[in-house]
Order: structure tokens, then C-alpha cells, then sequence
């Protein structure tokens, strides 16, 4: 009796509702999605009312979002009604996205994970945002990241700890490991992040996804929670390269923008491009005559279980490209080329921090209390969270800016920096330099910090990569189908095109990025009646104790 009235209370509705258009989000794409919606075959309320449901099974597994648009079914039925007068306009048309909680987009509070920002309300949306959305988009909501962008472990006193959804004891790189588990879980299309220095390919790599870190000044960074001038990029991370080029040419498409004058260095060439003519149809891409070199210094070759996997990857890669006609070249030069030493000599962060956040903390476009700079957000223990690695980072930004003696010599050395790396493309006449953009599988939560990483290189030097899935470690008790392993592919500034092109060259022939499993993740998941409002999230408060809360 009490089974039957269960049945008839969740399954009568779902057969009236599915009976018009069953919509399968599980790794739906933007072509997948456009092909039934512009049919007739189903409605952008369904579209986003299945991303819904899939957040509403699925997020308490992985705690990826922050906060859901209380507006999203409002857009979705704007845009239905759009679509009904012949008027679907927009290379993103009711495509659900999500945006790491340090983009500005009305009407949700950009918080950057951190509790002291919780009210922090936008006026306006980014330019990244306003791009997106202008296209079509529906901002589905606001994910998760480590707090304020600043390590890999993507944990934040307001949002908790994100897990990877291929192994929960993992995390999911960082620090935009939110919209990497949530893109991973099929919670939106695709998803935005930044970087600046690992955060869009650590969480492309941990979860087997792609995302682009654009050239310096190719996308403005304009209301969107700062770190550093030199170092900070705005990009999305996708599920496939088709969705990962429609991202970045809208993101590309609002050129220059006085609010950021990094975006002045654009050549006249990269206006109005279309980068989704560098994706072309499987098996179309030839790898004949390309030239890859391999950054022999970004491997560790130390054997252990937690860095072969990664090893016998990019062995793999190299062997399909050898196999595709290309031609690799292993660059040696482990004195330029060793991550930790460039960290540790050049990262500029924090001496640029304070003065940029401050800036970003007291713009007429935020509403809401708030700390109005960055020193005084640091005088709330309770309401922040950091990790202890990055203690002294904090203690040091503090009390530092752009004006100490250390930081037009560490300038210097950037610039030298990029003189090589020219020059290594260059002389060697390469399209790319390609390495793990992790030596090492992502860390296990509770991990004192994301150790291994490679993203410094382009991180100072400005340079565009574009970030693939490559592979898995072997299964584990955890990790049902093992814990994904990416790779970055590094070019010459302006070269997005080009880069995508390889990257679709190497993806043809691989094809290794998987749906996760755990939980019955890659299962469906019915809209069993028709949401009247978009629900609330809340986040986990599953932050491990290795991080106490309010210590600083
Ligand atoms: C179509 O949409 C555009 C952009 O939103 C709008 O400016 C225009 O008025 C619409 N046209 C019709 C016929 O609805
Ligand atoms: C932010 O946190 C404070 C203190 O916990 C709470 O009173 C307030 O309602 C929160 N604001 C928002 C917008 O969530
Ligand atoms: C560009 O913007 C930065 C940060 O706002 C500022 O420090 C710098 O002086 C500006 N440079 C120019 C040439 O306007
Ligand atoms: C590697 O071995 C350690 C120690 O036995 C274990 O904790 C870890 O989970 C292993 N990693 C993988 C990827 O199997
Ligand atoms: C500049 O870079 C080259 C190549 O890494 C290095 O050999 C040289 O010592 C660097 N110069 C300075 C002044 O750091
Ligand atoms: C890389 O730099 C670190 C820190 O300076 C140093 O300890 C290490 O030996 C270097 N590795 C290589 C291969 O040169
Ligand atoms: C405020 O937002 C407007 C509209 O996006 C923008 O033009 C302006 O530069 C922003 N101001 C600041 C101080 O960020
Ligand atoms: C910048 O200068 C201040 C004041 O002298 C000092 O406390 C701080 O450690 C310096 N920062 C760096 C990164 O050298
Ligand atoms: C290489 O891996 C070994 C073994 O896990 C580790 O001790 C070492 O710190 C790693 N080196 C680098 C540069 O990541
Ligand atoms: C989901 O994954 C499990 C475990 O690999 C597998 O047994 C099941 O058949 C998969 N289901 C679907 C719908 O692919």
C-alpha cells in the first residue's frame, strides 16, 4: 500500500512529462543539445530542469556548487519563448554553464568560497560572464573552488571540500575544482574557471576534462576576483573540444576592454576569430609534419604508484603521435625547465595580491557587507580558511605590493624566462611543447597541498595551453575505472588555434576521457516532476581537519 503510493506519487508524473522528450544530459554537448531543441523534441525549461535533477542527485556525492541562479528557469522560459518566435539566437542557446564562484554574475553574491564574502552582491556581470550569457547561456549557478583561487585542494570555509568524482578520496585538482567535478558529473555543459597558475588544468586533469588557459590579455579578467596582473586568466573547462572552441571564442569575442589593459596586447589578427574551425569532424585532423616537444624537466622520474601512471601516459601519447607522423623532440634543458625552481625564484602573486584585491573589494559594482580591502578580510579568522602551506603566502601578501625591491628583479627573470621558451620553440622549429600538467596523480583530500603541478611555465610567461584528458591510473578499491591523468599542450602566444587543432589530432586517436561511475553517476536521472522553482543548495561542511577553520 505505502509502495504503491510512493509509485504513484513519483513515477506518474515523470510518464507524463517524459512521454513528451526524455532528455539525456549525461555527457550532452552543445550539438547534442541544439539537435533535439531545435526539433521541437524537447523545451529549455526540460534541458535545464534535467541539469537540475542531476544536481539534486548527484551533488551531495561530490559537493561541486556553491549556489544555484534562483533565475535559470526564469532564462529557460525567456528563451523558450524566444525560440517559439523564430528568434534562437546565439552560438550558446539554453546552454546550461556553471561559473566558478569568482566570476561576477547578477544576481547570485560572488564569494570566492570564503565566508567573509558571502553577501558579496555584483551590480554588474563580468565582461566573461556578459558574454557568455549574451550568447545565450543559462547560468546555471556558481561552483565551488579552493577559497579565493589560492591552492589546489579546492576547499573553502563556505563551500567545504569538493571530492573527485572518480575516486571521493581524492580531491579534484584546484582551484577551480568545483566546476571541474561538476563539469565531470554532467552538471552543466561546461563551466568557467581561472588560473593563475595551475587552476584551470589541475581540475581539467583530475577529472578528464579539457579547458584552455588563454595568452595574457586574450580574454579581460574584469570583475572577477583578483590574485595577480602577471598571472591571472580567465578560460573554460569542457567535456569535449567542439564545446571547449565555442567557449572560447565567445569569451575571446569581447576583445578589448578598457577595465583591463592586458587585453591592449591582442594583434589585430585574433579579432573576431573562430576558433571552433580548428575542431574539425573526427578523423580529420592530420598529425603529419607536426613538431611536439617534450619537457623532459617536467616528468618525476622517481617510480612509485602515484607517478608511473602519469609516465606510461604520456609514453602512450608519444607513441600516437610518433605513429601519426609527427615528430617529437625531447628537450633536455632540466636547468630551465624544473617547475619548482621557477616557483620558487619568480611567481610574482604575492607582491601583486593586495593591491588587486583591495581594488576589487571596494568597486562601486559590489553591494552587500563586505571587507572593503584585503588586509581587513584577513582580520576575520573565523570567516576565511586557509591551509597551512599557505600561511606564510598569506602572512607575506599581507604586508607586500608590487613597490618591494623583489619584484621588478623577479620581472627580470620572467622576462628571461620567456626569452627561452621562445627560443626552445623556436630554434627547434616546434608547434608545441608538450608534459603532464601533473607529475604525480592528484593528491588525496586532507593532502597538505597539490604537489607536482607544471603550470607555472605558462602561468609567468603568458603563454596559452590547452589542457586533455590522456588517461587513467589502473582501478583501485576508491577509483572504480582508476583516477584520470591530463596533459598540457603549451604554444607561442595567439596560437589557440593551432594548439586545439593538435590537441584534436591526439584526441581522435585516444579518446580518453570517461564518464564517472561511482554512485551510479553514469546512470540517468528522470525529472520526476516539473520544478516550480530552482531548489537551494547547500553546501557540505565536510572540510577535513587537517585544515582548521579560524587558526590564522
Ligand atoms: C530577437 O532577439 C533579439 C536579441 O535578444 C532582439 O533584439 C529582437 O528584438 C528579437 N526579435 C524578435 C522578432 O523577437
Ligand atoms: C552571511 O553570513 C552571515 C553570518 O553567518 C549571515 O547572517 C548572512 O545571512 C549571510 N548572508 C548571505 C547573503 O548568505
Ligand atoms: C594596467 O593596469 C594595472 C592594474 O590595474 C596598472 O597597475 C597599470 O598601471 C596599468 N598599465 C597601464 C599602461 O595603464
Ligand atoms: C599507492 O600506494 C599507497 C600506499 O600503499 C596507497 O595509499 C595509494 O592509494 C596507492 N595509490 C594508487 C594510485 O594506487
Ligand atoms: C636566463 O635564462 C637562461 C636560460 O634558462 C639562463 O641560462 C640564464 O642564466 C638566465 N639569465 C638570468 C640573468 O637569469
Ligand atoms: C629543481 O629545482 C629544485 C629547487 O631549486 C632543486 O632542488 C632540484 O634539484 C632541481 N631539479 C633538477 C632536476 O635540476
Ligand atoms: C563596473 O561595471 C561596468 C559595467 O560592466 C564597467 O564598465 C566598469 O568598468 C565597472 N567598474 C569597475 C570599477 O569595475
Ligand atoms: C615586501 O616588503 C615588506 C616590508 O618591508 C616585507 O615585510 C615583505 O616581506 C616583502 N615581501 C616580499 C615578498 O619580499
Ligand atoms: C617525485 O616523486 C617522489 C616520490 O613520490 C617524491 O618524493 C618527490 O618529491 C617528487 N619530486 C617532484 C619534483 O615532484
Ligand atoms: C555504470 O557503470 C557500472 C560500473 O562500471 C556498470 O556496471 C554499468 O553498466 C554502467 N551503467 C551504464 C548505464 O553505463
Amino acid at each position: 500500500m505505502h509502495f504503491a503510493r510512493l509509485l504513484s506519487l513519483s513515477l506518474l508524473p515523470a510518464i507524463a512529462y517524459t512521454q513528451q522528450a526524455p532528455i539525456d544530459v549525461r555527457e550532452a554537448t552543445i550539438s547534442s543539445l541544439h539537435g533535439p531543441l531545435y526539433s521541437g523534441l524537447t523545451t529549455c525549461r526540460e534541458i535545464v530542469s534535467a541539469f537540475i535533477a542531476r544536481v539534486e542527485r548527484f551533488n551531495p556525492d561530490v559537493n561541486a556548487i556553491i549556489t544555484l541562479n534562483p533565475e535559470a528557469l526564469d532564462i529557460a522560459n525567456s528563451l523558450d519563448e524566444a525560440l517559439s518566435q523564430g528568434n534562437a539566437t546565439g552560438p550558446l542557446f539554453c546552454i546550461p554553464i556553471l561559473l566558478k564562484d569568482n566570476y561576477d554574475a547578477v544576481p547570485m553574491p560572488t564569494t570566492g568560497g570564503c565566508l567573509a564574502l558571502n553577501g558579496s552582491t555584483p551590480t554588474h556581470d563580468s565582461p566573461a560572464a556578459l558574454a557568455l550569457r549574451r550568447a545565450g547561456a543559462v547560468i546555471l549557478g556558481k561552483s565551488n573552488l579552493h577559497e579565493l583561487a589560492l591552492e589546489g585542494i579546492s576547499v573553502s570555509s563556505l563551500g567545504g571540500q569538493t571530492l573527485n568524482p572518480y575516486d571521493h578520496s581524492r580531491t579534484p585538482g584546484g582551484s577551480s575544482g568545483g566546476t571541474g567535478a561538476a563539469v565531470a558529473s554532467s552538471f552543466a555543459v561546461f563551466g568557467t574557471g581561472t588560473d593563475t597558475v595551475n587552476s584551470l588544468r589541475s581540475p581539467a586533469s583530475a577529472n578528464s576534462l579539457f579547458s584552455f588557459r588563454p595568452t595574457r590579455g586574450l580574454i579581460s579578467r574584469a570583475g572577477v576576483i583578483p590574485i595577480s596582473y602577471t598571472q591571472d586568466t580567465v578560460g573554460a573547462i569542457a567535456r569535449c573540444l567542439a564545446d571547449l572552441a565555442t567557449a572560447l571564442t565567445v569569451m575571446a569575442g569581447i576583445g578589448y576592454d578598457a577595465a583591463d589593459n592586458a587585453t591592449s596586447a591582442q594583434p589585430p589578427t585574433v579579432a573576431g576569430t573562430d576558433y571552433t574551425t580548428y575542431v574539425t569532424p573526427a578523423g580529420t585532423t592530420s598529425l603529419v609534419g607536426t613538431r611536439v616537444g617534450v619537457l623532459e624537466g617536467f616528468f618525476n622520474r622517481t617510480s612509485t604508484n602515484e607517478t608511473d601512471p602519469v609516465n606510461e601516459a604520456m609514453n602512450n601519447v608519444v607513441s600516437v603521435l610518433r605513429a601519426q607522423g609527427a615528430t617529437v623532440v625531447t628537450i633536455t634543458d632540466t636547468a630551465t625547465y624544473n617547475a619548482t625552481a621557477i616557483s620558487a625564484q619568480m611567481d610574482v602573486q604575492q607582491l601583486e595580491y593586495r593591491e588587486l584585491l583591495s581594488g576589487y573589494l571596494s568597486s562601486p559594482n559590489l553591494t552587500g557587507a563586505r571587507p572593503q580591502t584585503m588586509p581587513e578580510l584577513y582580520s576575520t579568522p573565523d570567516e576565511f580558511l586557509v591551509i597551512p602551506a599557505q600561511y606564510s603566502y598569506v602572512e607575506t601578501a599581507v604586508r607586500s605590493s608590487t613597490s618591494n625591491s623583489s619584484y621588478s628583479s623577479k620581472q627580470t627573470l620572467i622576462a628571461n624566462l620567456t626569452r627561452a621558451l621562445y627560443a626552445t620553440i623556436v630554434s627547434n622549429n616546434l608547434d608545441c611543447l608538450v608534459y603532464p600538467e601533473q607529475k604525480n596523480l592528484v593528491v588525496p583530500v586532507g593532502s597538505a597541498s597539490q604537489s607536482g603541478r607544471n603550470g607555472i611555465l605558462a602561468a609567468l610567461t603568458g603563454s596559452p595551453v590547452i589542457t586533455m584528458p590522456i588517461g587513467f591510473s589502473p582501478s583501485t578499491a576508491s577509483a572504480p575505472i582508476g583516477i584520470p591523468i591530463g596533459m598540457e599542450i603549451l604554444g607561442l602566444p595567439w596560437t589557440e588555434g593551432p594548439l586545439l587543432r593538435i590537441a584534436k589530432g591526439i584526441d581522435d586517436r585516444l579518446h580518453a576521457r570517461k564518464m564517472p561511475v561511482t554512485n551510479g553517476m553514469n546512470e540517468t536521472v528522470e525529472v520526476t516532476a516539473a520544478y516550480t522553482q530552482v531548489p537551494r543548495i547547500t553546501p557540505l561542511r565536510n572540510i577535513p581537519s587537517a585544515y582548521p577553520l579560524g587558526v590564522y
